[in-house]
């Protein structure tokens, strides 16, 4: 079935995340400021969360952009995570925060920390908009998270369902029988 509109509930509203988009870009301006940061986001669904968070950060710094998948499309990941993009800044040395927009299984910001660590920066820490700890299959620390969310599949707001809904101004639940 075609991904449809109609589907959808609203979840955070338009208002909602950027109220709290601010909150974090107030948090992390006082957690890294003087420090030398590269802000790395995970593509595709990361942008329009990044463009938000990072204008809410009153502070320098390099942005970078990685992308990785571990979603063959539909709504079940495939527990394999490919590496598609690597970033084009150093972060040797550095202070590192990876933007990620949504925390699932944890497999791909798993491959992607120790991916970075490798890297030696001077630190490295994981803010995501949303974090689903139920469906968590390996341990991983997110430093900052926007909201938890229970166990449903959610689209907008960078979120897609078969690439469909990214441009929605708001998060909303898609319908699991239709999905
Ligand atoms: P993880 O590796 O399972 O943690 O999955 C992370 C990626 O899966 C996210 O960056 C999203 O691209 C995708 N994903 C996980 N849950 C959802 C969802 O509810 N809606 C849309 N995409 C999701």
């Amino acid at each position: 079935m075609e991904p449809s509109r109609d589907r959808i509930s609203p979840l955070f509203s338009e208002a909602r995340l950027q109220a709290r988009i601010k909150e974090l870009g107030a948090e992390l301006t006082r957690d890294y400021a003087g420090k030398d940061l590269v802000v790395v986001g995970l593509l595709n669904g990361v942008y329009p969360f990044f463009a938000d968070l990072t204008r809410a950060m009153e502070l320098d710094f390099d942005v970078s952009f990685m992308q990785a998948a571990s979603y063959g499309g539909g709504t079940e990941s495939t527990g394999e995570v490919i590496i598609h993009k690597d970033m084009d800044t150093s972060i040797r040395g550095r202070h590192c925060l990876v933007v990620e927009d949504i925390v699932d299984t944890g497999l791909t910001l798993n491959k992607i920390r120790h991916l970075l660590q490798d890297r030696e920066p001077a630190s490295l820490r994981i803010v995501a908009l949303l974090n689903k700890p139920k469906r968590r299959r390996v341990e991983v620390t997110v430093d900052y998270v926007g909201f938890v969310i229970e166990d449903h599949f959610v689209v907008g707001y960078g979120l897609d369902l078969s690439g469909k809904f990214r441009n929605l101004p708001f998060v909303g639940i898609y319908d699991p029988e239709h999905a």
